[in-house]
């Protein structure tokens, strides 16, 4: 290689390296000055926000008693009421038509129909602590599958009796 050769080699070496190396600090600065101006800019684009509090959204809501129904939408506020001790316990008839008429309603499943005094002289014979235990523990008899608390394990036991008093008090 001639001295003519070897001196275009290096300067050529020298200018490509220095091109490469403002092209590295252009690509550092292009990233520092988007970070600061464009990344903000989709923040606070109202889409994007938009987009970002759908996907952060609770995918369901429980429901209490004395809180919003199941399965709505929590009102604003809704903390509050959900914090707040649940409301007094329900009456006999408000757990009845709540818990139990699905199937004492209408004698379903082999479920002794409230009201009706034949189907329930047998099981009122049996006295109350039976059909307490029977109530809130759940039980299989001659007819049906009673589940324990009607499958409302949330009531408490004093408004499952209430709801049994309820129902003996119509069938006797
Ligand atoms: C899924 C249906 C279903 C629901 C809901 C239900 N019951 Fe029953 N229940 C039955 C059936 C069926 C029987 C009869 C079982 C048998 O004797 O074969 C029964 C029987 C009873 C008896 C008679 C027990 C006995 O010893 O004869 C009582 C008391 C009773 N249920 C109370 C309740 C109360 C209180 C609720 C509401 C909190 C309730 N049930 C909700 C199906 C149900």
């Amino acid at each position: 290689m001639s001295s003519h050769d070897q001196r275009f080699f290096d300067v050529f070496i020298l200018v490509i390296g220095s091109l490469a190396g403002i092209g590295v600090v252009l690509i550092m600065l292009a990233r520092s000055v988007g970070a600061a101006t464009q990344a903000r800019w989709v923040h606070e684009y109202p889409v994007y926000g938009e987009q970002v509090t759908e996907r952060l959204k609770p995918a369901g809501t429980v429901g209490l008693p004395g809180g919003p129904e199941v399965g709505q939408a929590a009102p604003a506020g809704a903390a509050a009421v959900a914090a707040a001790p649940v409301a007094a316990p329900l009456s006999g008839p408000q757990v009845f038509n709540q818990a139990c008429n699905a199937c004492h309603g209408a004698g379903i499943g082999g479920a002794p129909k409230n009201g009706d005094k034949a189907a329930w002289a047998a099981r009122i014979a049996q006295g109350n602590a039976v059909l307490y235990r029977h109530a809130l523990e759940g039980y299989q008899g001659a007819t049906g599958v009673m589940p324990a608390k009607g499958g409302w394990a949330n009531l408490s036991d004093a408004e499952i009796t209430a709801a049994v008093d309820y129902m003996v008090s119509e069938s006797h």
